[in-house]
């Protein structure tokens, strides 16, 4: 796989106010995403997911090292708009990011803006809004659509630019749980039938636990990174970083400090109703 982001000794300092210094969140982070692959990024507050996630698509600069999107340098000022149409971003508030009060319009506001002619902005729109999953509410008023459908138009806003990559930051925090589960499901079937690169920043164990791989952060450097199964099988690690694993994860971890021998790891409720029913061997009659 050829590589879609790639972040080279990235250096990154908020600009100061008056004579305080602004907070240094990166010192030479490296860290690439591979095209077509599904990543979760992980870590505490305030350890620099969303910077991170503005230096994808040029909304802020590094103060050192390099950021590459596709092979281009976000820094270079002539590549602007070619990187924007290759990352698509997605954040946490959807009624911040629909600008019309229709949602095929709002969904056509991208492409629009990219100069694509109007016979292609249709088929994009329609396109989108069926991948989404939004095609019936083309003629809705955006704001009487749930959270979770919000965020959706908000996703096929984002498609309708045919990114190679989209970036979501949090696009599930002010959801709930049917909402969470229409965008996780959305988000995957892009990456699985269409090939788009996604980056996940969330605080959804659960949602982690999908991606192909984890990354952690931790005080602006890469704490952890593997598959969701290598990542969340160090339970301690992520105890000591402030995190914690998915709900079943933990269940099985804590049963095994009491000397209950389970044979390995879970990441879900299937995975762990199987071990649990393994090691008590009991069910129910006729089951
Ligand atoms: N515009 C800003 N100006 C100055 N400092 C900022 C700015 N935005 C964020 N910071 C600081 O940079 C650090 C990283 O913030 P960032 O928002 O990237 O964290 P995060 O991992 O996304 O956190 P959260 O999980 O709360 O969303 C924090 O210390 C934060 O206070
Ligand atoms: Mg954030």
């Amino acid at each position: 796989m050829s590589t879609a982001i790639n972040v080279e000794h990235l250096s990154y300092q908020y600009p100061g106010v008056d004579d305080t210094p602004g907070t240094v969140v990166f010192e030479n982070l490296n860290l690439t995403v591979e095209h077509g692959s599904f990543v979760a990024i992980l870590g505490g507050n305030g350890c620099g997911k969303s910077t991170l996630a503005k230096h994808f698509n040029s909304i802020l600069l590094p103060s050192g090292g390099k950021v590459y999107v596709c092979g281009m340098d976000t820094a270079d000022e002539e590549k602007l708009m070619q990187i924007r149409r290759n990352v698509g971003m997605v954040f946490q508030n959807p009624d911040n990011q629909i600008v019309a009060n229709v949602v095929e319009e709002d969904v056509a506001f991208g492409p629009e803006n990219l100069g694509v002619a109007s016979p292609a902005i249709r088929q994009r729109v329609d396109q989108a809004l069926r991948q989404v999953g939004m095609y019936d509410y083309r003629e809705h008023a955006p704001h009487l659509l749930s959270g979770g459908q919000k965020q959706r138009v908000a996703i096929a806003g984002v498609i309708a630019m045919e990114p190679k990559c989209i970036v979501l930051d949090e696009p599930t925090a002010m959801l709930d749980p049917k909402g969470r589960r229409e965008v996780l499901e959305t988000v995957l079937r892009l990456n699985r039938e269409k090939g788009i690169t996604v980056v996940l920043i969330t605080h959804h164990m659960d949602e982690a636990a999908k991606a192909d791989r984890v990354v952690v952060l931790h005080k602006g450097q890469v704490a952890l990174d593997g598959t969701p199964r290598q990542v969340f099988a160090q339970v301690e690690k992520l105890h000591e970083l402030g995190l914690r694993a998915p709900e079943s994860t933990e269940l099985c971890h804590a049963l095994r400090q009491q000397r209950i021998d389970l044979q390995e790891a879970c990441l879900n409720e299937e995975e762990c109703a199987k071990i649990l029913s393994e090691a008590f061997g009991k069910t129910f009659p006729g089951k």
